[in-house]
């Protein structure tokens, strides 16, 4: 497929529907950039974390707002595993940022206007020179409202719950899937009812409801949209 001109999908949705899977497979299908923000907020959650400014007791946000400008983010393209990892002040990130302890403090990360503020004008920046598929919750509502093609990714709590059950399982993390569950759960009330930026769908978002779908259905039903719009720009 060769585009005229590069254009901005952005892939928004709840937790664990597989955004990143599928954003993944469309930029490498067209050739873009792929750009998974939620890692982004898990990395400010991990440095958070590092700095003793959050634990399972107390979030001191006042701290973490005043050494935002120590949080130097980047990607590096892994041709290995062909996209790129998150690094946060130099050092791979990747292995630490997915862990339960990460996962259950993010939201709360997220929900802070300077900590979205810094992530949103960074994110804003990675377009200027590519055509990019950005996945996240408010791509399509506040980080690019223009974009040409918005995806907005559903599916069951319960299926999720059992998709990221197994993703933890297969990556030899201890964990029961009741605990999954309430952390799927927690995290949509958290997503949706925050103040800044809540997970909404995009007016003009296309939706996607993938319980019944595996990932390859999932693709080529979003691949009809994606070349849809490229034919149309
Ligand atoms: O996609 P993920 O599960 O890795 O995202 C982690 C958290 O970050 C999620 O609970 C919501 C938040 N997030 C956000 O608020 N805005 C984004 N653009 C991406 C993620």
């Amino acid at each position: 497929m060769n585009p005229k001109r590069n254009i901005i999908i952005a892939v928004d949705g709840y937790s664990s529907t597989g955004k990143s899977t599928l954003a993944k497979h469309i930029a490498r299908e067209i050739g873009y950039v792929y750009v998974d923000t939620g890692a982004m907020y898990r990395a400010v959650t991990y440095f958070a974390m590092i700095k003793g400014f959050i634990d399972e007791k107390h979030f001191d946000k006042e701290s973490l707002i005043a050494n935002l400008s120590e949080v130097n983010l980047s990607f590096k393209f892994n041709k290995g595993l062909g996209y790129a990892e998150i690094f946060l002040n130099g050092e791979n990130a990747e292995s630490f940022i997915r862990t339960m302890k990460v996962s259950n403090r993010v939201s709360q990360v997220a929900a802070v206007p300077e900590v979205r503020q810094k992530l949103v004008e960074q994110q804003q920046k990675m377009a200027l020179k590519n055509g990019i598929v950005m996945d996240g919750r408010d791509i399509g509502t506040v980080v690019f409202p223009e974009a040409e093609l918005k995806l907005f990714m559903t599916a069951s709590t319960e299926e999720r719950a059992r998709r990221r059950f197994k993703e933890m399982r297969d990556n030899g993390v201890e964990i029961d899937y009741q605990s999954v569950l309430e952390n799927v759960m927690l995290r949509d009330h958290l997503d949706t009812t925050r103040s800044d930026s809540p997970l909404v769908k995009a007016a003009d978002a296309i939706e996607i409801d993938n319980s019944q779908l595996n990932v390859d259905e999932t693709f080529a039903l979003a691949m009809g949209y994606v070349k849809e719009k490229l034919l149309k720009t």
